[in-house]
C-alpha cells in the first residue's frame, strides 16, 4: 500500500474551533486563508438569474476564458490564447492536472519549505519527488535562482508560488527572471501557483509568464475574487501541452462547476468592491505587524501579499500543534501549526491568516496579548 499522505494539522485546529463554538465559546477564526467576505454582490445576483434560467450542464465559459485572456494582457501584458486556459474546480485540480500532464512517475520536483502543503502531498499522491529545499529568513523564506542551479541532478519541475502560503513573501521580477533562466538552461519545467494575485501590499506581483512562456501558470477565484466555496480556477499552459492537460481535466474532473463560471465572469469586473477588500488585509496586515513584535513575535517576515504571517515561536515552543491547540482553548483564536507548511522546522513557527474583518483581528489581539505575556514570562530563558 502507498504511504499516507500527511494531515492538513489545520484542519483538526479548525474542528476544535468549531466544537468550542458550539458549546458557546466566542472562536476568531485566523486558521485558515479564506476571506470571511462573500462573492462580489454582481456576481451573487448573476448566480440568481442563471438559477432561474439554466440547466446548468458541462460546460466550458468561452467568454470566461476570453475575459481571463485579456487580464493577462491588461495585467502583465502578456499575450494569451483562450486556447490555453482549462477552468478548473479552483487551484486544487489545476495543480494536480499540470503536475499529472508534466511529470512522469519518479520525477524529482523543487519547492521551497515553508510551502503549502498540498503541494507535496500532491506530488506524493503523484508518485512524483518532492525536492524541498530549506528556504529561511535570509531569502524571505523563497526559492532562488541559486538554489536551483546548485540542485544535482536538476529536478524535472519546480513549483514556484509569488505570494507565497505561508509567508506572503513576493519573489521580485529580477528574481523571477534568473529563476527563469536557470530553469531555461537547465530543462525544468515550471509550475508557477499565482492563487494570491491581487493580494499585494508593495505593488502588484509579476507573474511568471512575463519571464517564462512555457511555464504552466495556477490560479483561482478563492482568495481576491473572495469565491473559495464557488470552486473556480484556471490552469494556463504552453499551446503545445495544454492538450495534455485538458485530457486530464475531462477524465478527472470534467468541467468546472457553471453557475460559478457565470458568476465568476462578473466578479472580475467588481474591482471596486474587491479592492475594499485588500484595503481590509492592508490594515489588518499593520495591525499585526505593528502588535506582534510586542507580543514577543519578532522573527517573521512581513508579508507582501497574501493575507499570512508566518511566525517563529521557537522561543516558546517546540510543538506548534499542542501550542495552537492551547492558544484556541485559552483564547478562543484559531490559527495554523506551522507543522502543515515544513515538516523539518514547522514545529517552531505558527501561521496566521489575517483575511478575517479588522473587528475580528483587534479582538484577536485583545485576546492575544496577555495570553503570550504569559508565555513569555513562562518561556525558558
Ligand atoms: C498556495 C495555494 N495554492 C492553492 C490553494 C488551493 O486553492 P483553491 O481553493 O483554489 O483550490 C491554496 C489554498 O489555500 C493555496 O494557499
Amino acid at each position: 500500500m502507498r504511504p499516507d499522505l500527511d494531515p492538513f494539522h489545520a484542519i483538526a485546529i479548525s474542528r476544535l474551533a468549531y466544537e468550542l463554538q458550539a458549546e458557546g465559546r466566542s472562536v476568531i477564526h485566523m486558521e485558515f486563508g479564506q476571506p470571511s467576505t462573500g462573492a462580489p454582490a454582481a456576481a451573487i445576483a448573476r448566480a440568481h438569474e442563471i438559477l432561474d434560467s439554466d440547466p446548468m450542464g458541462y460546460w466550458e465559459s468561452p467568454a470566461l476564458k476570453e475575459r481571463i485572456a485579456r487580464h493577462y494582457a491588461e495585467q502583465y501584458g502578456v499575450t494569451v490564447e483562450p486556447e490555453q486556459l482549462i477552468l478548473t474546480c479552483g487551484a486544487s485540480p489545476a495543480l494536480v492536472m499540470a503536475l499529472a500532464s508534466s511529470f512522469k512517475a519518479g520525477d524529482r520536483v523543487a519547492l521551497a519549505r515553508p510551502g503549502y502543503v498540498a503541494y507535496r502531498n500532491t506530488l506524493k499522491a503523484l508518485n512524483l519527488v518532492p525536492v524541498e529545499i530549506a528556504c529561511g529568513p535570509e531569502d524571505r523564506y523563497q526559492l532562488t535562482a541559486a538554489h536551483l542551479a546548485a540542485l544535482e541532478p536538476a529536478p524535472a519541475g519546480v513549483i514556484v508560488a509569488s505570494p507565497a502560503n505561508p509567508t506572503g513573501t513576493i519573489i521580485e521580477a529580477d528574481e523571477l527572471a534568473a529563476i527563469a533562466a536557470v530553469c531555461r538552461e537547465r530543462g525544468i519545467r515550471i509550475i508557477s501557483d499565482e492563487i494570491y494575485h491581487g493580494l499585494s501590499y508593495v505593488g502588484p506581483a509579476r507573474s511568471m509568464l512575463e519571464f517564462a512562456p512555457d511555464a504552466l501558470i495556477v490560479n483561482s477565484f478563492s482568495k481576491y475574487f473572495s469565491m473559495v466555496g464557488w470552486r473556480l480556477g484556471w490552469l494556463l499552459s504552453p499551446a503545445d501541452h495544454v492538450h495534455r492537460a485538458r485530457a486530464y481535466m475531462g477524465n478527472l474532473f470534467l468541467t468546472a462547476p457553471s453557475l460559478s463560471q457565470h458568476a465568476g465572469l462578473v466578479a472580475m469586473d467588481c474591482r471596486d468592491e474587491l479592492e475594499g477588500h485588500v484595503e481590509v488585509y492592508r490594515t489588518n496586515r499593520q495591525l499585526l505587524l505593528d502588535a506582534l513584535p510586542a507580543l514577543g513575535l519578532a522573527r517573521i517576515a512581513p508579508p507582501d501579499g497574501a493575507f499570512y504571517i508566518w511566525a517563529d515561536i521557537g522561543h516558546l515552543t517546540d510543538d506548534s500543534m499542542s501550542f495552537c491547540q492551547q492558544l484556541l482553548r485559552d483564547t478562543g483564536v484559531a490559527t495554523a501549526p506551522g507543522i502543515d507548511f515544513d515538516p523539518v522546522d514547522g514545529h517552531r513557527f505558527m501561521r496566521f491568516s489575517f483575511a478575517a474583518s479588522t473587528a475580528q483581528i483587534e479582538e484577536a489581539l485583545k485576546r492575544l496579548v496577555p495570553w503570550f505575556a504569559e508565555r513569555g514570562r513562562l518561556a525558558p530563558t
